[in-house]
């Protein structure tokens, strides 16, 4: 990726994510069980994982300067959290302990590599709005702000909204699907959605099968505050609708072990593309690229790439990036 900055830019620009840390209960399964049923799955292995901080590791691992805001309980996960996400290179001092558990997910993760995830937000449940305000405090104008859903709702909104009035770049990433305030829509620099949460944000549950359907509800998600939707397709890549233009970049295809995290490394490493000056759409398939990669092993922060990974990979794949 050929960064764009000049060399009169001494400050790199920053990355704060604010958003969840959990300790990720993950089992392979032959398929989702139905109510009533047992089923007999693979041996239970555990990583770092919340969409938070898998966002904070990805741009961390390829390259970004980041700090992480959040808050893990008084149990023996938070010290595992703070030290992968330190390892990757976050900076940590953002994030507090709270008199609860470390936030939780289990996953079930199906033999072609998709997940079914409960959460259990414990900590995560704790991040306050001054908190939150606090994680934006040393932000400038042209710094970024990744948020997601999985702390609270009047928290993410708060520290958008300050970022936003900075002239920071705002990446509300809506998962787990939620119906989001106009406020914090209007607040929002881009949108990243994947089909499920496109679906349910425009009112069409199951319905964004097709980049023409993305492209209806990116439309309406545009109406409604953030000037830039990306819509997140799996597989199949990204939509990026950036004002009146829109734009489809492919996914890569490779052989899927596990999905788990694959959105947020497509976020962390977007942020970093476009941290180092890349238009959204050559961003985009950066962060196509990386999101491909991080499928192909097990585990969320466990299965990201590095920068000379992805480089490597968008080589291989004759990719102009
Ligand atoms: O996006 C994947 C993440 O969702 C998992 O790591 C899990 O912790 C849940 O937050």
């Amino acid at each position: 990726m050929t960064t764009r900055s000049t060399s009169q830019e001494h400050r790199r620009k920053q990355i704060v994510v604010l958003g969840s840390l959990n300790i990720d209960l993950v089992q392979r399964v032959p398929r989702i069980p139905v109510a009533g049923e047992t089923l007999i799955g693979g041996d239970l292995a555990t990583y770092a994982g919340g969409k938070g901080a898998n966002q904070a590791c990805a741009a961390a691992l390829l390259g970004g300067q980041v700090k992480m805001a959040g808050m893990v309980g008084h149990d023996v996960f938070s010290g595992r959290l703070l030290a992968e996400l330190q390892n990757a290179g976050v900076t940590t001092d953002l994030v507090a302990k709270a008199a609860a558990s470390t936030g939780s997910a289990v996953i079930f993760v199906l033999p072609n590599g998709e997940n079914s995830i409960v959460i259990s937000p414990g900590a995560n449940a704790e991040v306050t709005v001054p908190i939150a305000l606090q994680a934006v405090e040393r932000l400038e104008a042209g710094d970024f702000l990744l948020c997601q859903l999985e702390t609270p709702m009047q928290s993410v909104t708060a520290a958008m909204k300050a970022a936003h009035r900075k002239g920071v770049t705002t990446l509300l990433d809506p998962a787990p699907a939620h119906g989001l305030p106009e406020e914090l829509l209007q607040a929002t620099s881009i949108l990243t959605p994947n089909q499920t949460e496109a679906g349910f944000l425009t009112c069409s549950p199951g319905a964004i099968e097709t980049m023409a359907q993305a492209a209806d509800a990116a439309r309406q998600l545009q109406g409604r505050g953030a000037p830039v939707v990306i819509i997140k397709m799996g597989a199949g890549g990204c939509l990026i609708v950036d004002g009146v233009q829109m734009t489809e970049a492919s996914g890569f295809p490779v052989q899927a072990v596990d999905t788990t995290g694959a959105g947020d490394t497509f976020n962390g490493a977007l942020a970093v593309a476009l941290a180092e000056g890349l238009d959204l759409i050559d961003a985009s398939r950066f962060a196509n690229a990386a999101a491909a990669l991080s499928v192909t092993k097990p585990g969320a922060i466990a299965s990201m790439p590095s920068r000379s990974q992805v480089e490597q990979f968008l080589e291989a794949a004759g990719s102009r990036v």
